[in-house]
């Protein structure tokens, strides 16, 4: 892929704070890096909300008789959704599988680099690089998929949203953006809420303050959506396919394994819980409730 022009990256206290925490992030985040496509982690229900949506459109690509294709990754952290993609990319036959992942912390795109390279093989070509999604110039030339997930938007000051969004609808052919909302449960971001032993959300000024466990202390920009905020932001730029809740109830009725007897987590009440978030994921009385909305942009017709 035509490779992004290198903008400077300023100190960030979003990059201060996932440099700060590392490997720990990807172990929260992400589960068991093994079995990717079992999707182990807490956020397992989103992860394999947001996988659905992506793999079809992978299908649909290769479908169409592709034998190539281009994903961007703005905000890759480290690098797991861009490591899914090109594998499954490479099992559906795909024979030019370009990726690029950028992401405002040095930490995340060491671990980044380091998880690709297990992918990069002669039809794949992987890069990471270290940049701010505010500044960069996205690469030119035509891209399948753009992805920004979790987290990344939440730490943009809204005065740089109107822009970002812009830059994102339009980088490539079909966007899958998501968002922690404000009426979701309360996150740190970059490790498990456990991980503080006080924190602070200050939904006037748009900061997160955090205390760790371990002492460290860790503040930067939080800014929570509200699903028609959020929906606007993109619509303005492209046209919006699908909007979703992701994780109504999941996160709320997820078994504690330090208070509830093991066997609360049956097969049965999961599929109960499965019902709900797809009968109620739409509904405007609970997608700010959501632990993440998702997005699903096309290009907007000329
Ligand atoms: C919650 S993590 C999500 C990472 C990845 N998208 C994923 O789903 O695993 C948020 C990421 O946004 C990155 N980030 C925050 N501000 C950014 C910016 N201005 N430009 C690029 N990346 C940014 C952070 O460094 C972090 O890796």
């Amino acid at each position: 892929m035509a490779t992004m022009a290198l903008d400077p990256v300023t100190a960030n206290e979003a990059a201060q704070a996932y440099d700060a925490v590392g490997e720990t992030y990807l172990r929260y985040a992400d589960g068991d890096l093994r079995a990717l496509f079992e999707f182990s982690s807490r956020y397992s229900f989103a992860d394999r909300e947001i996988w659905r949506r992506i793999d079809a459109k992978l299908v649909a690509i290769r479908s169409s008789g592709r034998t190539s294709i281009r994903i961007l990754d703005a905000g890759c952290g480290p690098g797991t959704w861009l490591k899914r993609c090109a594998l499954r990319a490479r099992a559906l036959g795909f024979l030019e599988i370009d990726g690029l992942g950028f992401d405002i912390s040095p930490a995340m795109i060491d671990l980044a680099a380091k998880e690709l390279a297990q992918a990069n093989d002669p039809a794949v070509n992987l890069e990471v690089i270290v940049a701010d999604i505010a500044e960069a110039s996205l690469p030119k030339g035509h891209i399948d998929i753009v992805l920004c997930l979790y987290g990344v938007l939440n730490h943009l000051p809204v005065a740089q949203h109107q822009a970002v969004a812009a830059r994102l609808a339009g980088a490539g052919d079909t966007l899958f953006v998501t968002v922690r909302t404000v009426g979701s449960l309360p996150s740190i971001f970059v490790a498990g809420i456990e991980q503080a032993r006080n924190f602070r959300q200050d939904n006037v000024e748009d900061r997160l303050e955090i205390d760790l466990l371990d002492g460290r202390h860790l503040e930067f920009p939080s800014h929570l959506f509200t699903a028609d905020e959020f929906a606007a932001l993109f619509a303005a730029h492209g046209h919006i396919e699908e909007r979703a809740g992701l994780d109504l109830f999941h996160g709320r009725f997820a078994p504690d394994h330090r208070w509830n007897p093991k066997d609360m987590a049956d097969t049965a009440f999961h599929a109960g819980l499965e019902r709900l978030e797809h009968l109620c994921a739409s509904d405007p009385c609970f997608i700010d409730r959501a632990a993440h909305v998702l997005l699903q942009v096309g290009r907007r017709a000329e």
